[in-house]
């Protein structure tokens, strides 16, 4: 019996140290394969961390591309900051609320440092096309519908998918697809109050096939023929928030959906969007405006081969670096359930609507549009309004005044201060 005990006991020691072995060397390989596998990428990981890791008090941002000084970046400030490391508050800031860009989402991003990360290799598809000669990643196609179905914003069954430089750029292609074929001029109009941009890009690029005519509720009311019309169509609209359908109706009206904020932070989603041109853009998706990508999604074959013309004409498609960079960023949305990020916006835009509307209660002078609570889809739930950004401006401006007031602005040159009644 002894025998066997101290036999079990040399055994189990000899069996430890065995694993001991096993583990410790397999760990120092795990770590030797490591930076094996990473050798040219290492000084682009470096170099990406060492910017990022200065610190510009949580006002700031420093950047690869942007200005170093003494061989240290420079932090770039977010307005009413300022000072090297952007810790000084400019107290006689003004705040700029007729434009917004989506830098809410930054900190999101920040969370998500290093999934969101992409390495561009220095020879990344230098070819004018993919392999299967297009000029669209299928790969990026494909996460774009995932991210569709699990947002429940739009039907994408049967459609099909043009990438272009930001929204912008896909709106004017619409125009140029939905136009190009007509033997009567196209009137291009929008329902007031409507993003100012189709008007002037509308204007900027006029052909013989189209011009921009102005208020489609107007059109409707004054007009005996609403017939070769192309309408913009903003739902939810910027910039009152609402949900919107087309005002004219008709065999030779086109409605361009512009969808840049159909999505779970900005709106409620009532039932996936079916139309037959709708646009969306990662601007308002996941906030990055600067890398300029977004989609349409378009029914009818012949308008989308335009379109899809008008992109190859304009820029033989859209930088394949940024499909990239769209790409890694849809990953991470993606990522578990696919639902965080609309979580996370959806409350940052709650809140922010919650604290204006608060300030905006305040004054006797200002109001602020009441954007009743909705069904959503996405949250499965009746939920309260997160509107985007340029909404505050407009409804800012909604001045009460009362008559003696304004015939007083009439008659002298009127200056309006909010706070004083
Ligand atoms: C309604 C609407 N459509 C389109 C755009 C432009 O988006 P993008 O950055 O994709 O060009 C904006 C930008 O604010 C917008 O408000």
């Amino acid at each position: 019996m002894a025998k066997f005990k101290s036999f079990l006991f040399g055994f189990i020691f000899v069996g430890s140290i065995a694993l001991n072995i096993f583990f410790l060397t397999n760990n120092i390989y795990a770590g030797y394969v490591n930076k094996q596998q990473l050798s040219w990428s290492q000084r682009a990981a470096a170099e990406a961390e060492a910017v990022a890791s200065v610190s510009c008090s949580g006002h700031g941002t420093t950047y690869l591309d942007g200005l170093f000084l003494d061989g240290k970046p420079v932090c770039e400030c977010n307005s009413c900051y300022g000072g090297p490391y952007c810790s000084h508050f400019l107290p006689d800031c003004v705040a700029n609320a007729d434009s917004g860009d989506p830098l809410f989402l930054e900190p999101f991003w920040m969370q998500h440092a290093e999934s969101s990360a992409v390495l561009v290799a220095g020879w990344h598809r230098m070819s004018y096309s993919f392999a299967d000669q297009s000029i669209m990643s299928q790969v990026l196609q494909n996460h774009i519908l995932k991210v569709h179905s699990i947002a429940r914003n739009a039907i994408t069954k049967g459609k099909y998918l043009v990438f272009g430089a930001g929204s912008t750029q896909l709106l004017s292609a619409a125009v140029f697809a939905l136009s190009l074929n007509s033997s009567s001029l196209k009137r291009v109009v929008a329902a007031s109050p409507y993003y100012p941009v189709y008007r002037t890009q509308t204007d900027f690029f006029e052909t013989a096939h189209f011009e921009f005519q102005g208020d489609a509720l107007l059109m409707k009311r004054t007009s005996n023929s609403t017939g070769n019309v192309i309408e913009f169509v903003t739902s939810p609209n910027n910039p009152d928030g609402l949900l919107r359908k087309a005002v004219l109706q008709g065999s030779s009206v086109n409605a361009i959906y512009d969808h840049a904020y159909y999505w779970p932070h900005f709106t409620a989603i009532p039932a996936p969007a079916d139309e037959d041109v709708m646009i969306f853009t990662i601007s308002k998706l996941t906030g990055h405006a600067g890398s300029r990508f977004g989609w349409a999604l378009v029914k009818d074959k012949d308008v989308y081969l335009n379109m899809l013309e008008y992109i190859q004409l304009a820029e033989l498609g859209i930088s394949r670096d940024t499909q990239l960079r769209a790409l890694q960023l849809l990953k991470v949305v993606l990522e578990g359930d696919g639902r965080e990020i609309f979580h996370f916006a959806y409350e940052k835009m709650r809140d922010r609507w919650e604290k204006i509307s608060q300030i905006v209660s305040l004054s006797k002078r200002f109001t602020i549009q009441d954007i009743p609570p909705q069904y959503c889809n996405f949250f499965e739930k009746v939920r309260g309004p997160s509107p985007g950004d340029t909404q505050v401006s407009f409804l800012l401006m909604k001045l009460r005044l009362s008559i003696r007031q304004f015939l007083k602005c009439k008659q002298k040159s009127c200056y309006l201060n909010p706070l004083i009644d």
